[in-house]
């Protein structure tokens, strides 16, 4: 039993499993899937997060922040790159903790991808929600209260639980609705409006830089970092910088943890691998280019925004439109809503994209129902039923859940996602070292290690609460394991047969394209 559990899963298993008839349309050139990268990366993150993140946790320093979480996702990036380029299957870090580090490590990072991926939709949907109508409130228009919320929400103030007096958000469970029709009819439609989502908000975000920048006030960067360079806690006891009256952790690297929420999406290009038409390139290019871009974008954004307002004025909730509000450009208000719900809508659709194709690599290996979620749409080939289960599930929780508290754990997640990627290229590197590697990530093993650092070191800097709401979220994952899985994991069969003997260094065959 323990050995079948970490067992990891031969790399030419990966590309045998390629040839099958069960498989995904191979559409995506590179620029396709650098648009989905930055499709799914600007968001939420730049246009609400900036705003919390400046005003109580680093200051004008934020720039530092967006740097610090910016250089911990490239190396994390560098990582992703050299796995997609060996295993171009749909499971991102599911797949390569398979092929690394065993069965029981795979399933629990992808019962994490389940939380970065859907619980991020949600929250995402639910801010989406709040900026349409915020948009349409420029035009006097106004959803029933009834239907403009969840039914209940956290008051940090009060320290408990208030009723809302709505319902549900009706305008979250509607756009996730709509983008799950779209996820079904197909991965070329999906693509195409992705495409001009992100030409639209890629438009806005210049405009902000190229406008913003003449109402810079450069009293406004004094001081610099007001809270402090450091903002270090382990399991909520701070052990470097100060901390807030509500005992979290302040500063410059709090500030990262924070914001590295903004950052979340380049790794969604790793599982779209199975529909790239050269994954082995042109994967590996779309992670990396669409981190860049949107990491120089975001230091640009920042420099900008705290530079036009004190950072003690700066609104939480659309930092961005009231910046220029502030400073009597209106129009500029109204199109910058508009990049913000245009940009959240590409954030949602490419987050509700990757989570069925993780769901589809674990059905592959019988850890979830195969005849469910391995099922691939004979005229659309998309994983279209567990596209539909994603759908209801992330509808659900956007409209009548109050997400302020699951989104924190999404960067938790996400960071141990990263963590366990950084590690499994270096085992990677160590047990097959002869393996074809398309693309290689440099200076190994010091990016690997120092991506491993810098992403604990931002998950020690996150609240305390996250740690144990992610220690939850794993108990409960690893009952569904311990009670589905275990019994029915394709790789446990194949060895009760006899078809793969544990693996042995050496062993795994050099992979030729
Ligand atoms: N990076 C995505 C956003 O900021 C999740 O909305």
């Amino acid at each position: 039993m323990w050995k079948d559990m970490f067992a990891h899963k031969p790399l030419h298993l990966f590309h045998e499993e390629m040839q099958g008839e069960n498989r995904l349309h191979r559409v995506l050139g590179r620029w396709s899937l650098t648009s989905l990268g930055i499709g799914c990366i600007i968001g939420a993150g730049i246009f609400v997060l900036t705003g919390l993140a400046a005003h109580y946790k680093a200051g004008p320093a934020l720039t530092v922040s967006f740097i610090v979480a910016g250089t911990a996702c490239v190396f994390a990036a560098l990582c992703y790159a050299e796995f997609v380029s060996m295993t171009p299957v749909a499971g991102s870090a599911y797949t390569y903790a398979y092929a690394t580090l065993g069965e029981l490590m795979a399933w629990i990072i992808g019962w994490d991808l389940i939380l970065e991926y859907s619980v991020a939709s949600a929250s995402v949907a639910h801010g989406w929600s709040k900026y349409f109508q915020n948009l349409i409130g420029i035009f006097h228009l106004k959803i029933p209260h009834l239907l403009a919320d969840a039914p209940f929400d956290f008051d940090p103030a009060a320290g408990q639980f208030i009723a809302t007096g709505s319902m549900f958000d009706l305008m979250a469970l509607l756009i996730v609705a709509g983008l799950t029709i779209v996820l079904v009819i197909g991965i070329r439609e999906s693509s195409r409006f992705n495409n001009i989502m992100v030409f639209i908000k890629l438009a806005v975000v210049l405009l902000v830089i190229g406008v913003g920048v003449f109402y810079i006030d450069t009293a406004n960067w004094h001081p610099f970092a007001p809270f402090g360079w450091s903002g270090l806690s382990i399991f909520g006891k701070t052990i470097l910088g100060q901390t807030s009256a509500d005992g979290s952790p302040i500063g410059v690297l709090a500030g990262a943890a924070v914001i590295f929420f903004a950052y979340i999406g380049f790794d969604s290009v790793s599982t779209q691998a199975e529909e790239a038409k050269n994954p082995q390139r042109d994967v590996p290019f779309g992670i990396i280019a669409s981190l860049l871009i949107c990491t120089v974008l975001y230091i640009a954004v920042t420099i900008v925004l705290t530079g036009m307002v004190p950072y003690d004025q700066i609104d939480i909730h659309a930092p961005v439109a009231s910046a220029f509000q502030r400073v009597g450009l209106t129009w500029a208000q109204f199109i910058i809503s508009i990049g913000a719900v245009v940009g959240i809508t590409s954030v949602l659709l490419v987050l509700m994209l990757s989570q069925p194709r993780v769901l589809l690599a674990m059905a592959r290996d019988g850890l979830l129902p195969p005849s469910f979620f391995g099922s691939v749409h004979p005229r659309f080939r998309t994983p279209w039923k567990s596209t539909i289960v994603t759908g209801i599930f992330v509808g659900l929780m956007a409209s009548f859940i109050p997400l302020g508290i699951l989104a924190e754990l999404v960067n938790i997640g996400t960071l141990l996602a990263f963590v366990i990627v950084c590690t499994a290229v270096l085992i990677m590197r160590y047990r097959n070292p002869n393996a074809e590697r398309p693309f290689r990530c440099p200076m190994v093993p010091v990016v690997p290690i120092l991506g491993v650092l810098l992403c604990l070191l931002l998950m020690f800097s996150l609240p305390s609460q996250n740690w144990l709401r992610l220690f939850v979220w794993m108990m409960i994952g690893m009952l569904i394991y311990f009670l589905y899985g275990r019994y029915h994991s394709v790789m446990a069969k194949r060895r009760a047969q006899g078809l793969d003997k544990p693996i042995t260094n050496n062993q795994i065959p050099i992979t030729k394209h």
